[in-house]
């Protein structure tokens, strides 16, 4: 763990470091004001641990590390605006600071900056690296898509839901490691090894993310605890809900999916009720370790430095038991 911390300081001195540019204001305070919220830092953290599986000097890749996260930053503050969400980090969204039209174009010139993060790498690995990353965030738009759909459609599977945030989020985690191994001159069975695990441990983490929306205590969490359930986001916890329900649970359920105008805390609390009467908290850890053991398994089959392997599956257990 002292090992990680290190990273992430480097991390958050990159990050300070950045201009991302100056004047309309109104573009670009609210880069600044989003990178500078904190958050977990994990995708560049991933890209750090990914290359020292093979290449221990990563301070050479730490421009290109934060690109992933300007990207993160780009999506969360698009996502905020479509999942109408009140707070990020513990403070006001973007488009609730400032307006839904400067969050849109902020959130488009963060793209364009993590474009230009990703210019650092050297010319030989900048097609690769660009290839892989165009078709990574074309995916995590697929899966946004789709996870927007899935709010007005009643039988969604949890097999297409698996597959949406595999899109929407594992995609990017198996990335972020990917660049980290590409980077790092792996070959490319390796590279594409470690992206598998990404996507893996991808899924782990959204189940989680979507655990903690319900669960979490609000103080620690940063964003708008039953949020997913206000909205109706068909996610694992609301699909096996409705899966496992009898006659009453289901008609409840029902009705407050069916419900336009409604007392919010009102319908967290019913829906949340009927989670705990069906035990779906304990439903969802048992798929989010199902997924990182699935995981950690794919780890085993790479020939890798033993030292960077126990700081990847440190880093993944963390991820495991986070509480924000
Ligand atoms: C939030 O990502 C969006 C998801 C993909 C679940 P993080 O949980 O990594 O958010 P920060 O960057 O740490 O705030
Ligand atoms: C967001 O999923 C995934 C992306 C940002 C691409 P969520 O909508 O669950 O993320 P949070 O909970 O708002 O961070
Ligand atoms: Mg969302
Ligand atoms: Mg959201
Ligand atoms: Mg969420």
């Amino acid at each position: 763990m002292e090992t990680l911390k290190k990273y992430l300081q480097e991390v958050e001195d990159v990050i300070k470091a950045q201009a991302y540019g100056d004047q309309p204001r109104e573009l670009y305070d609210p880069i600044s004001y989003i990178m500078s919220l904190g958050g977990k830092r994990l995708r560049p953290l991933l890209t750090i641990l990914g290359y020292r599986l093979f290449k221990k000097d990563h301070e050479q890749i730490l421009k290109a590390a934060i690109s992933v996260e300007v990207f993160h930053n780009f999506t969360l503050m698009h996502d905020d605006i479509m999942d109408q969400a009140p707070l990020r980090r513990g403070q006001q969204t973007v488009h609730e600071k400032w307006s839904e039209p400067v969050a849109i174009l902020s959130g488009d010139v963060m793209l364009v900056r993590a474009y230009d993060l990703l210019l650092s790498v050297p010319a030989d690995k900048l097609a690769a690296v660009l290839k892989r990353f165009n078709a990574t965030a074309a995916e995590v738009c697929e899966g946004q898509q789709h996870d927007m759909n899935f709010e007005q459609e009643t039988a969604v599977t949890e097999a297409r839901y698996i597959d949406m945030i595999r899109q929407k989020t594992a995609v990017l985690l198996g990335y972020s490691l990917e660049l980290g191994a590409i980077l790092a001159g792996a070959d490319e069975a390796s590279a594409k090894k470690l992206y598998e695990f990404g996507v893996k441990i991808g899924i782990g983490f959204q189940l989680k993310d979507d655990l903690l929306d319900v669960y979490a205590e609000q103080d620690k969490f940063g964003k708008q605890v039953g949020g997913d359930i206000i909205s109706n986001k068909k996610t694992f916890l609301l699909i096996n809900a409705l899966e496992r329900a009898n006659h009453t649970q289901s008609g409840a359920l029902k009705y407050w999916l069916d419900q336009k105008d409604f007392d919010k805390e009102q319908k967290v609390k019913a829906v949340m009720t009927i989670y705990d009467e069906l035990q779906i908290k304990e439903l969802t850890l048992h798929k989010m370790n199902q997924y990182f053991q699935e995981g950690f398994a794919l780890l085993d089959q790479l020939d890798i430095d033993p030292v960077g392997k126990k700081e990847l599956i440190d880093f993944a257990q963390y991820l495991i038991e986070r509480d924000k």
